[in-house]
């Protein structure tokens, strides 16, 4: 399926809305990804996300015919991790199954080595997750290790799995 990465525009709030207010987006992520999500929600991330630059990062929604359908980001560690970014990433139900997320993480570790100075780019992947694994596996991850009983979500306990790619 065709798609874009684009920067985050005001926009895409009523479009990022509909794409991110499903269970199965929140199932797998951190809190601070809520579920419900709201139009407040999504303003507050798009202003956010735009002070990207400044902070060396790199935040795109994914885009497909207009509409922002999901979001990649690689975010910048502190002190001496500061040239490693954390990659987290999503898409909306309907759009699962298609290559697309393949194909937007290799675009964006692509842009990030190219335009910034992270040479690390990293995941934590909650254990049942298996699309997730196999898309950075798909982009040359390498597995590290996992961080046993690290995650509590929704009331259940779970392994992460750290995935790295390294800039070559
Ligand atoms: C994980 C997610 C990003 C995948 O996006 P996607 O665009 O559907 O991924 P792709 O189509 O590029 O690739 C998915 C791969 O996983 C495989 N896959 C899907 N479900 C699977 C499962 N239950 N077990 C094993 N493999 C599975 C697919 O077959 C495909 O691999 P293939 O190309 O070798 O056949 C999407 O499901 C999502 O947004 N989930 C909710 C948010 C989330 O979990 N984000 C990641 C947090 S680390």
């Amino acid at each position: 399926m065709d798609f874009s990465l684009e920067k985050w525009q005001p926009s895409f709030a009523g479009s990022v809305t509909e794409s991110a207010n499903d269970a199965r987006v929140a199932r797998f992520l951190r809190d601070s990804f809520p579920y419900p999500y709201t139009r407040k929600n999504a303003e507050d991330f798009i202003a956010f996300a735009q002070g990207e630059t400044e902070r060396g990062e790199y935040y795109r929604a994914i885009v497909v015919g207009g509409k922002a359908v999901g979001g990649i980001a690689v975010t910048r560690g502190q002190d001496v991790c500061r040239r490693s970014g954390e990659i987290g990433y999503w898409l909306t139900p309907a759009c699962w199954g298609k290559g697309i997320m393949t194909g937007a993480v290799r675009t964006a570790c692509e842009e990030v080595f190219e335009n910034t100075d992270i040479v690390r780019v990293y995941a934590e992947v909650f254990a049942p997750n298996a699309a997730s694994c196999r898309v950075l596996e798909k982009n040359g991850f390498a597995k590290e290790g996992i961080k046993r009983k690290s995650v509590f979500k929704n009331g259940a306990l779970y392994d992460s799995i750290v995935y790295a790619r390294i800039k070559e």
